[in-house]
C-alpha cells in the first residue's frame, strides 16, 4: 500500500510570495514522485492561489456548520469547493485554543460529510505522558472523535498520532515508540469498529520528522504515513522525506 505522507506548514510562510515560490518548489522537487500520496496542508488564505499541483492540498482546520453567522470560520463546504481533498482537525495546536473532542467530532463529520477525508490527529502531552495516561489520553480522544460514525466512515478516516512532547521544537519520539501507539490505536479501532478495519485503516506518526529518521517511521506496514511539520517548509528535505518513504 502506498504511504501517505501530509505536510503541514503551520503558520507560515508570510508572504503571498513565499508561498508561491514554495508551492513551485515543491512541485518541481515532487512531479516524478508516483509511490507516495503525498497532500500539502497550508494556511486557508494560500489555499487557492495555485493550480495545477503535482500533489493533494489540504486545509489546516475547518468549521462543521455549512454557512450563516459564523464571523471567521472556514465550512467544509467552502474548502471543497476551492478543490481541497484533506482536512486536518484536533491538531494540539487547535486543541490548545479550546477545541474539544466534541468539536473534532463534529469536523470530522462535516469533513467526511462533503467526501474530504479527514486527519484526526490525537496525542498526549509530557505531563500526561510522565503520569503514565498517554494510552487513555489518546483512546479516549480518538472514541470521542469518532463517535457516531458509521464503520463505512471510519474507513475513510486518517489518524494522525502526534505525541505533544515530541513535536518540534522538542522530540522526537523513537520510531519503536510510535509503532507501538499505531498498534494500541488499530486495536481501539478494532474494538470501535471492526478487526478489519483495524488492519486497513491509515495511521500516520507526526513530530519532528525529517529527512534522516523518516525512513524508520515507516519501515512497518502498520504505520501508513507521516505528518511533518517544520520539514515540509524545506522542499528538498521534503522530497527527501518522500522518496526515503516508500
Ligand atoms: P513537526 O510538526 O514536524 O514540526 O514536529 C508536526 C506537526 O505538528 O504536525
Amino acid at each position: 500500500m502506498k504511504k501517505l505522507i501530509i505536510a503541514n506548514w503551520k503558520c507560515n510562510p508570510t508572504t503571498k510570495q513565499e508561498a508561491l515560490r514554495l508551492f513551485s518548489a515543491l512541485n518541481s522537487a515532487l512531479h516524478t514522485n508516483k509511490k507516495a500520496d503525498v497532500v500539502v496542508c497550508v494556511p486557508f488564505v494560500y489555499l487557492g492561489i495555485k493550480k495545477e499541483l503535482s500533489f493533494k492540498l489540504g486545509a489546516q482546520d475547518c468549521f462543521w456548520e455549512k454557512k450563516g453567522a459564523f464571523t471567521s470560520q472556514i465550512s467544509t463546504v467552502m474548502l471543497k469547493n476551492i478543490g481541497v481533498k484533506y482536512v486536518l482537525c484536533g491538531h494540539s495546536e487547535t486543541r490548545r485554543f479550546g477545541e474539544t473532542n466534541e468539536m473534532v467530532n463534529k469536523k470530522v463529520k462535516a469533513i467526511l460529510g462533503e467526501g474530504l477525508v479527514p486527519v484526526m490527529c490525537v496525542g498526549e502531552n509530557i505531563e500526561q505522558k510522565k503520569k503514565g495516561q498517554a494510552f487513555s489520553v489518546i483512546e479516549k480522544q480518538l472514541k470521542e472523535g469518532l463517535k457516531k460514525i458509521p464503520k463505512s466512515q471510519i474507513k475513510k478516516v486518517v489518524v494522525a498520532y502526534e505525541p505533544i512532547w515530541a513535536i518540534s521544537p522538542y522530540g522526537p519520539c523513537s520510531p519503536d515508540e510510535a509503532l507501538t501507539v499505531a498498534l494500541f490505536l488499530r486495536k481501539v479501532i478494532g474494538r470501535i469498529a471492526s478487526k478489519n478495519l483495524s488492519k486497513t485503516i491509515k495511521i500516520l506518526y507526526g513530530g519532528s520528522v525529517n529527512a534522516k529518521n523518516a525512513k524508520d517511521y515507516v519501515a512497518s506496514d502498520f504505520l501508513s504515513g507521516m505528518l511533518v511539520g517544520r520539514a515540509s517548509l524545506n522542499p528538498k528535505e521534503f522530497a527527501k522525506i518522500v522518496k526515503s518513504s516508500v
